[in-house]
């Protein structure tokens, strides 16, 4: 069996969460490969709403196993807490949820140097989620990180103690508090005890086993393609890989494996932290747009940036990842519109126009042209299927996927599992 991939095309919240939990009844195993609590996956069926950070968004599904593989970065504290959030809806994970021995966890003072680093950077700062992503997946590549197969070794505190010393020179050197180390510590000590008891496994083993034996695995991207750490708006990125190839190094998985790749977009743009947004939009639109789509980050609660779609970007997406289908989300948001614009070019200061994201693009003054199509302005509270869409949003999604020469599969008109139009 080949191993299909579905991931974000934008800066992240696309609605991953949602396509992945929406699918999963046809896999026998859904994968998290990157990334780590930075994510926000939000659910929503029964009228109740769920947002995971580190869980694959599987896990609601019955007979489907849940797999953290070696690429994600853990937070043991967060994880604890996740567990412990399902158990009210009586869900127990021994049964369906497996962590790689090769992930590498997140520690009380990674957070701290996230913090650290950021202050340093002052008006420059990424706008990180302060999960102590970076400083993590910097300790991995530096090969002095811990991973969660060392927390069953006996030298795992000297372990932990060697790597806080290192973490403490550094936190000096910014001049950064430490006094709530000792409150952190005994939070992560907790929750390291409890992890002991999870199913950790060789997941590269389990994953490979599972298609050779014919079952169905889908790989859950986190973040977006445009905060991936080659190809997106560097520095203003997250540092993990977050398109296809991520999935290859993330699971252990060979790339020749990779089946059907599911590009997740919304029918507009947002980003939440720093960086370039050609159309980000300061207007009232935008803040329509915001409070329409309810854009306030799933993990930090921050508002989102809000602007129109950007073809230049999702193309680019679509060519690093090898997107095979695309997904549309939050159609329904644009509701409000008599007109939709779309980006179909940016105008560099010199008058010539561009479609492509050069390495230069951040740098310059780019201004997005656009193209405007007429809005469908309706409500899509009754589209149950593809044909009961408006004209206009019919032309809206004929007008993408000619422009980006993938086609659109699926259009989601609200949060609910339900609301979902395949065509
Ligand atoms: P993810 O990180 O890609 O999983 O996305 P998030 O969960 O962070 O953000 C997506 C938000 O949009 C969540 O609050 C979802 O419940 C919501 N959502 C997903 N699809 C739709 C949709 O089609 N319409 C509307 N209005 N909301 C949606
Ligand atoms: P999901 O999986 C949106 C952004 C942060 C910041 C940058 C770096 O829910 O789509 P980091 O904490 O990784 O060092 O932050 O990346 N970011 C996200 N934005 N959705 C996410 O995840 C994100 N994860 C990180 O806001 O700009
Ligand atoms: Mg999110």
């Amino acid at each position: 069996m080949k191993m299909d991939v579905l991931l974000g095309l934008q800066w992240g919240d696309e609605g991953k969460g949602k396509v992945v939990d929406y699918l999963a009844p046809k896999y026998n195993v859904v994968a998290r490969f990157q990334g780590g609590p930075n994510a926000g996956h939000t659910l929503e069926f029964d009228g109740i709403k769920h947002v995971l950070h580190q869980i694959p968004s599987g896990i609601f599904r019955e007979n489907l196993k849940n797999i953290i593989g070696n690429g994600v970065v853990l937070d043991p504290v967060v994880l604890k807490r996740e567990i412990e959030g399902l158990g009210k809806f009586n869900m127990s994970v021994n049964q369906n949820l497996f962590i790689s021995k090769k992930a590498t966890i997140i520690i009380p003072t990674h957070k701290l140097l996230d913090a650290a680093y950021e202050k340093s950077r002052g008006e420059n700062k990424i706008g990180s989620t302060l999960k102590g992503i970076g400083p993590t997946y910097q300790d991995k590549i530096g090969r002095v990180a811990l991973r969660v197969g060392d927390i069953m070794s006996p030298d795992f505190d000297k372990k932990y103690n060697e790597l806080v010393e290192k973490h403490k020179s550094v936190l000096g050197f910014y001049e950064y508090d430490v006094k709530d180390l000792p409150e952190l510590e005994k939070a992560f000590f907790d929750a390291v005890e409890f992890f002991r008891e999870l199913n950790l496994i060789d997941s590269e083993y389990e994953v490979n086993e599972e298609l050779a034996n014919g079952q169905r695995v889908l790989a859950e991207g986190a973040q977006g393609s445009l905060l991936d750490i080659d190809f997106g708006s560097y520095p203003f990125v997250t540092s993990s890989t977050t398109m296809t190839a991520g999935a290859c190094t993330g699971l252990g998985v060979a790339p020749s494996v990779i089946g059907e790749v599911f590009g997740i977009f919304k029918a507009y743009c947002t980003r939440v932290g720093s960086g370039p947004f050609p159309t980000e939009l300061f207007d009232e639109d935008g803040e329509r747009m915001r409070k329409e789509g309810n854009e306030f980050g799933s993990t930090t609660g921050r508002p989102r940036r809000c602007g129109w779609i950007d073809l230049p970007a999702l193309k680019y997406s679509i060519m690093i990842n090898g997107v095979t289908q695309l997904f549309m989300m939050k159609a329904d948001v644009l509701n409000i519109f008599e007109n939709i614009k779309v980006c179909t070019h940016y105008e560099l200061p010199d008058g010539s126009t561009i479609d492509k994201l050069s390495f230069e693009i951040s740098e310059i003054d780019a201004k997005p042209v656009y193209q405007t199509l007429k809005g469908w302005n309706c409500s899509l509270a009754e589209v149950n299927k593809y044909e009961e869409m408006p004209q206009e949003l019919k032309d809206y999604v004929t007008f993408l996927e000619k422009e980006l020469n993938v086609s659109i599969k699926m259009v989601s008109v609200g949060p609910d599992r339900t609301q979902t139009i395949m065509k």
